[in-house]
């Protein structure tokens, strides 16, 4: 990508931060255009410029706030005077408002809530994305910077970006909660426990490998692998009984997402 790639500066460089520079270097952006600001990471990948205290006087295309939400309030004085009208501010930081981060940042060029999951590292995380309002190469710039972490999704409101984060934030949780389930359930019909947890995670990257490629929805594809009378057709007739799959997934978004909520009230 070279030279003309943004110029990033990670504020808090632990899971997340260091997540999406690892996205980034393996999506193919030089290292020279990062600059990671912690105080208590070691070690940065080779090429990526690794500092204790924050720079004075430099630029930067973008700076992502990767630290707890907790710590915005100290942190942003400091922060603000690199966020000038050249620079991008991406928050990460769940629960914390637009209105808040542009208090704290009143010269940025712009302000962009960013909802990634860890999968950036390897590519493939849906990366939730909000801002009021982005000139044509700012909407670029952040593009440009999130097409490598796997899926960029512009949200319609800030307010989405609560469901946003139960569905794509915490799913990952669930669908690990998921595996485990095939995992017992082989287990109980016999299978070994080791086993029957690496058919599951096989059996389940194999099923949905072949949905992101077919181009229907899941709904047909599981009527279309459930023959009439046969093995499937009799598993999903329990998953269906009175929508138990659906309510119990419909319900436990709900959960998460009511909790984001919360977070960002208190
Ligand atoms: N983990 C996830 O799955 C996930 C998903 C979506 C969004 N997020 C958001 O991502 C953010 C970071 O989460 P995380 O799990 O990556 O946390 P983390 O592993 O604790 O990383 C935060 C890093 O920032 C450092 N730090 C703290 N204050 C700083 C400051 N003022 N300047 C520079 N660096 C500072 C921390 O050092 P110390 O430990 O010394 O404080 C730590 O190394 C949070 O705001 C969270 O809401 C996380």
């Amino acid at each position: 990508m070279g030279s003309a790639a943004p110029r990033v500066l990670l504020v808090g460089c632990g899971n997340m931060g260091g997540a999406m520079l690892r996205g980034w270097l393996a999506g193919g952006f030089s290292p020279d255009g990062f600059t990671a600001f912690d105080p208590r990471l070691e070690e940065a990948p080779a090429g990526v410029r690794l500092l204790r205290e924050l720079p004075v006087g430099e630029t930067f295309d973008a700076i992502l706030l990767g630290m707890k939400p907790q710590g915005l309030g100290e942190a942003a004085p400091q922060i603000a005077p690199l966020a000038g009208a050249g620079a991008i501010v991406l928050s990460m930081l769940a629960g914390v408002e637009l209105a808040t981060l542009a208090g704290h940042f009143p010269g940025a060029g712009a302000i962009v809530r960013v909802m990634p999951n860890l999968a950036v590292a390897l590519g493939k995380s849906p990366v939730g994305l909000f801002a009021e309002e982005l000139s044509a190469g700012q909407r670029e710039t952040v593009d440009r910077l999130m097409a490598p972490l796997g899926q960029p999704e512009w949200l319609a409101n800030e307010a989405i970006l609560h469901g946003f984060t139960a569905l794509a934030g915490s799913g990952p949780g669930f669908v690990y909660r998921f595996l485990d389930a095939l995992g017992a359930g082989g287990e109980a019909l016999g299978l070994p426990a080791e086993q029957a947890a690496r058919i599951a995670l096989a059996m389940v990257e194999g099923a949905v490998a072949l949905a992101a490629q077919a181009g229907e929805s899941p709904a047909t594809l599981a009527r279309r692998v459930a023959s009439p009378g046969g093995t499937t057709e009799a598993g999903l007739a329990v998953l269906d009984h009175e929508g138990a799959m659906a309510q119990l997934v419909a319900k436990t978004l709900r959960a998460a997402s009511d909790r984001s909520e919360e977070m960002a009230r208190s």
